[in-house]
């Protein structure tokens, strides 16, 4: 089996690489959040093969831009069995980075949950640019400073001022 490289391990570079328009990233993943599918362009956009990503937790595409408190809202709301859509950097195996807005929901079949499955498309770079970037910066320095309580508190703050969810924030902004 070939080594993946565990997260945090690669340094990113500060080079944007981007989904073409009509291109579709495709991933499943077992409850635990390991790659059980990966599609092609999955594999082209990180840069890691097949075999590579296969069994990997999905963290290994992990962005240490991403704020801790993004992930968390994920987790809780699809271990809820419900579908969230968010924005998320990636960085692939090269260093290089790119922005997905992504849709995620539970995988039941005959009733039973078997994992989860996720898509995702090119986001609007100026909605990139001008909301979520400096939404997720202000979040990471919360959480840089006061923990992830601090990025999670600021986060509904920021959206209770919005009054919408963060997943009725994001379907506005698609
Ligand atoms: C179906 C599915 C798709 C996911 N896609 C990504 C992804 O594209 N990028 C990412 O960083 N995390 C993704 N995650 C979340 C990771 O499992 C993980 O929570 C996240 O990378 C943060 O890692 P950490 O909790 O180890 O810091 C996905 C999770 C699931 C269940």
């Amino acid at each position: 089996m070939p080594e993946t490289p565990k997260k945090g391990s690669v340094v990113p570079t500060g080079k944007e690489i981007s989904l073409g328009d009509d291109d579709f990233i495709v991933s499943k993943t077992d409850t635990k959040g390991k790659i059980t599918y990966a599609n092609r362009i999955f594999i082209r956009m990180s840069g890691y093969s097949e075999r590579e990503l296969l069994g990997s937790p999905h963290n290994v595409i992990r962005h240490p831009s991403m704020p801790k408190c993004v992930f968390r809202l994920l987790w809780k709301t699809i271990m809820d069995r419900r579908e969230i859509f968010a924005y998320v950097v990636n960085l692939s195996k090269d260093g290089s980075h790119y922005w997905v807005a992504a849709h995620v929901t539970p995988e039941i079949t005959a009733g039973k949950h078997v994992g989860y499955i996720s898509v995702r498309r090119k986001p609007n770079p100026e909605t990139v640019r001008s909301v979520v970037e400096p939404l997720y910066a202000k979040l990471l320095q919360a959480e840089r400073s006061g923990g992830m309580e601090s990025g999670e508190r600021l986060l509904n703050q920021i959206l209770s001022e919005k009054g919408v969810s963060y997943d009725a924030f994001i379907q506005s902004t698609l």
